[in-house]
C-alpha cells in the first residue's frame, strides 16, 4: 500500500458485498446479464410520502445545516418510535441520528473503545462488524455460532470468550447474514451471562426488526434484558425498513447523556451531522402509516418461501429458513469448494452473484439475497441448479 496509507487502515478489509455488486455491474454493462443476488437493499423505491417530505423540505428551504444530533423533531420521533414499537424509554437527548446505521455503529465504538479493547461478535456476522472495531483500535473477537444451534450465540460459548479486556457484545437480531433471529427467552440467558460483567458494553443491531417471518417477533434487547439498558446502545435506521439505503440515515439510542453528547461531539467535528432533507424524510417515515412497510414485508416473504423450497432440492444444499432480513444463508461446505472461489466461478459461469460466506466469518455458505424480484430469483435458481449439474452433480 502508497506510503500514505497508515497502520490502522491497512488493517482495514474493503466490504466485499460492495465488491460483489460492483463485479456483477462491470459484466452487466459488458453486456452479459448476471442476475446479482449480492443486494442489501430492498429493490423496493423509497414510499412516495417520505420522497415528497423531503421535497417540500427542500422547497422549504431546509438547506442549512442542522444540529448535529439530528432535528429535534426527528429525534423526538425516533424517542416515540422506540416506546411505542419496542417498550423502550428514551429522553431525545439520548439519541443521535448518524449516516446510516453503519455510521451510528462506527461513532458507537470510537467513543467506547479504548486502544486493545475486546469486542465479542458472534460468527456468522454483518462484514462491516470486525472492520469497525479495528478502525476504533478495537481487537474483534470472532465466535463461530452453528448452524445445528441455527446460528445463535449458545450463552457458554458467550461466557467462555469474556477476558479482562472485553469492552462491547454486538448482538444482531434478526441477524444479516442469517436471518435467524434471537426471541426475548434467548436474549435474556444471554443477558444472565453479561449480567456478570459489568464492564461490558452491548451494542443491539436491529436494523432488521421490521422485516420478520414465520411468526418470528423483535424483542429490543434493551427490554428483554431491563436492567442492562444502562450499558445497551440500540442501533437502528432508515435504510432496510423504508427502503432508504441512499438517504444515509440511522441512529442510536445510547444509554446515558454523556455517551450520546460523546457521539454528538464527534458527529460535530467529523460529519457535523446528516442531511437536512433528509432527516425531514425521515421524520415522515416515522409519523406515517406502515403500510408501505407491511407491503414490503409481505413480498420479501413470499420470495423467502419459494427460495428456500428451490434451494434445498438443489443437491449438497442445506438450508435455514430465515426469521428476519432479506438473506438466506445456505450450506454449500458438501460441494468442495471454498466459498470465495465458488462465488467467482458462478459469477463468471453461471452469471449470478452471491457472496462468499466467508466473508461473513463462515466459509462453505454462500449468502443469497432474495432482495430482488421473484422473478429474477427464479432465473437465478435455474442458473445454479445447471451450473450444479454440470460442475457438482457428475461427482
Ligand atoms: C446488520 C446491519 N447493520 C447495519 C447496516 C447498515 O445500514 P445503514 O448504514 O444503511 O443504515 C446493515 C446494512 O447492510 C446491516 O446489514
Amino acid at each position: 500500500m502508497g506510503f500514505l496509507v497508515n497502520q490502522r487502515m491497512q488493517a482495514v478489509k474493503p466490504s466485499a458485498t460492495i465488491g460483489i455488486t460492483m463485479r456483477a455491474r462491470e459484466l452487466n454493462a459488458r453486456g452479459i446479464k448476471v442476475v446479482s443476488l449480492a443486494a442489501g437493499e430492498p429493490d423496493f423505491d423509497t414510499p412516495e410520502h417520505i420522497k415528497e417530505a423531503a421535497i417540500r423540505a427542500l422547497r422549504e428551504g431546509k438547506t442549512k445545516y442542522m444540529p448535529s444530533a439530528g432535528i429535534p423533531e426527528l429525534r423526538e420521533a425516533i424517542a416515540a418510535k422506540l416506546q411505542r414499537e419496542n417498550g423502550l424509554q428514551y429522553s431525545p437527548q439520548q439519541i443521535v441520528v448518524g449516516c446510516g446505521a453503519k455510521h451510528s455503529l462506527y461513532n458507537i465504538f470510537q467513543v467506547v473503545l479504548e486502544p486493545g479493547d475486546e469486542v465479542i461478535i458472534p460468527s456468522p456476522y454483518w462484514v462491516s462488524y470486525p472492520e469497525l472495531v479495528t478502525l476504533a483500535g478495537g481487537r474483534p473477537v470472532i465466535v463461530p455460532t452453528e448452524q445445528e444451534n441455527e446460528f445463535r450465540l449458545r450463552p457458554e460459548q458467550l461466557a467462555a470468550a469474556i477476558t479482562p479486556r472485553t469492552r462491547a457484545f454486538i448482538l444482531n437480531s434478526p441477524s444479516n447474514p442469517t436471518g435467524m433471529g434471537y426471541d426475548c427467552n434467548q436474549q435474556q440467558s444471554l443477558a444472565e451471562v453479561l449480567r456478570e460483567h459489568p464492564r461490558i458494553a452491548i451494542v443491539s443491531d436491529e436494523i432488521y426488526e421490521l422485516l420478520t417471518y414465520r411468526g418470528f417477533r423483535h424483542v429490543s434487547f434493551a427490554a428483554a434484558a431491563p436492567d442492562l439498558y444502562e450499558r445497551t446502545f440500540t442501533v437502528n435506521g432508515f435504510s432496510k425498513t423504508f427502503s432508504m439505503t441512499g438517504w444515509r440515515l440511522g441512529y442510536v439510542a445510547c444509554p446515558d447523556r454523556a455517551s450520546a453528547e460523546a457521539i454528538q461531539c464527534l458527529q460535530e467535528q467529523s460529519t457535523t451531522g446528516t442531511t437536512s432533507f433528509a432527516q425531514y424524510g425521515a421524520l415522515a417515515a416515522l409519523q406515517g402509516s406502515v403500510e408501505c412497510v407491511a407491503r414490503m414485508r409481505a413480498a420479501f416473504d413470499e420470495r423467502r418461501a419459494w427460495l428456500v423450497e428451490a434451494l434445498r432440492k438443489i443437491p449438497g444444499v442445506s438450508c435455514l429458513d430465515p426469521q428476519g432480513a432479506f438473506y438466506v444463508f445456505p450450506n454449500i461446505s458438501a460441494w468442495g469448494i471454498p466459498s470465495t472461489r465458488l462465488c467467482l466461478r458462478l459469477l463468471e459461469e453461471a452469471h449470478i452473484a452471491p457472496v462468499p460466506g466467508a466473508s461473513f466469518g463462515a466459509d462453505g455458505h454462500i449468502r443469497i439475497s432474495f432482495a430482488t424480484s421473484l422473478e429474477q430469483l427464479k432465473e437465478a435458481v435455474k442458473r445454479l441448479r445447471a451450473w450444479v449439474g454440470q460442475h457438482i452433480g457428475q461427482r
